[in-house]
């Protein structure tokens, strides 16, 4: 039997390159090895205020990001969250076996929550829950995610052992894969900051979409550090995210990019960069409109129908152990 693998992304905002290189492209290197379920969580999206319109308009796009990256419905599960209500069920239980302090230590909620935790939404105070039921539905091996999730997996983890402890083994514990470079890219406007589908300042994220005038200005804008090679150097963080978005976005080693930019400025380097962004996201934003709107729904019902074989197996044996069936 193959591994499991389950991940997912909010339809919120505009997908950029630092949910691809630090997720997607995972995903989708992991397909074959893996049974994946990679899912839209629109539960997630509305922690915050979202359009209504926008939100299911959002859905569905995003649904087609994932099959233009490369996610492959043959191979994988593609679903809407929603369209599986197990996800909100197994929250509930697990909401009831989770300690307010250790949501409280979420940095996640203190970032989005912290200008006013009187006003912010219960929701987004117990979002990780909501997390950790979707993994756990799964019976998830390895879940691919950036780095800014992996405290939530952490969470995910012990939740799983506590349930586990207290009712009788029920969850697998799953393990976060994070990649080694990619796994935080830095908005481009401040490097130290991540690239944030919630930033305001456009200028700092290139987007799954934009086209090839606006890449080019963004990377030209970017911000640089002091110095002029072009090296990967830990305290030169700037230059040091835009040749990672390089490197991975070529697929070259990090000694091919130093070596290939050695005696080179910054307007060179900018210029190559802009232009392996503006090739590689061609393709893919070719690829995005390639499923017209009746074989996208078939993919997503399809996709939520194994799903819920699966969640609704777990869930089972979850009321069971505790007594509510
Ligand atoms: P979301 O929608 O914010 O982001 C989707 C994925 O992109 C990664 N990511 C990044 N990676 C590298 N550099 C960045 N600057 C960057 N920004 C975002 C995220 O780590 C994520 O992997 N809570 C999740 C969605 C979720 C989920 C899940 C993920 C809900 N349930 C279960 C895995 C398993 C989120 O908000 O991701």
């Amino acid at each position: 039997m193959k591994k499991r693998i389950f991940s997912g992304a909010q339809p919120t905002g505009s997908l950029h390159i630092g949910n691809y290189l630090g997720a997607l492209k995972n995903w989708v290197a992991l397909q074959d090895e893996y049974e994946a379920f990679y899912c839209i969580v629109n539960l997630h999206a509305i922690t915050l205020p979202q359009d209504p319109k926008t939100l299911r308009q959002k859905t569905l796009d995003l649904a087609r990001i994932y099959l233009a990256a490369g996610v492959d419905p043959e191979k994988s599960t593609i679903f809407i969250q929603s369209d599986v209500p197990e996800h909100a069920e197994l929250t509930w239980v697990l909401s009831c076996i989770t300690r307010m302090g250790e949501l409280e230590r979420m940095t996640q909620f203190k970032d989005k929550g912290k200008e006013n935790t009187e006003r912010a939404g219960v929701g987004l105070f117990t979002y990780p829950v909501l997390m950790a039921a979707d993994i756990l539905l799964y019976q998830t091996d390895l879940v691919p995610v950036g780095q800014d999730q992996k405290q939530h997996l952490e969470l995910t983890r012990d939740l799983a052992e506590r349930f586990n402890r207290d009712f009788g083994e029920t969850f697998k514990i799953p393990e976060p894969y994070i990649p080694k470079a990619g796994a935080s890219i830095k908005s481009l406007q401040d490097p130290s900051k991540k690239m944030s589908k919630s930033d305001d300042n456009p200028n700092g994220s290139i987007f799954l979409l934009d086209d090839a005038d606006a890449i080019t200005k963004k990377i030209k804008r970017a911000v640089t550090d002091s110095g002029t090679d072009i090296t990967f150097d830990e305290s030169r963080p700037a230059i040091t995210n835009l040749l990672t978005i390089y490197q991975l976005l070529t697929g070259k080693s990090r000694e091919d990019c130093v070596e290939h930019f050695a005696g080179k400025g910054y307007g060179h380097f900018k210029a190559e960069l802009a232009e392996a962004a503006v090739e590689f996201l061609r393709p893919f934003q070719e690829r995005v409109n390639e499923y017209d709107d009746a074989s996208l729904n078939t993919i997503l019902k399809n996709g939520a129908e194994k799903a819920s074989a699966v969640a609704a197996f777990t869930l089972d044996q979850v009321y069971k152990r505790t007594g509510i069936k």
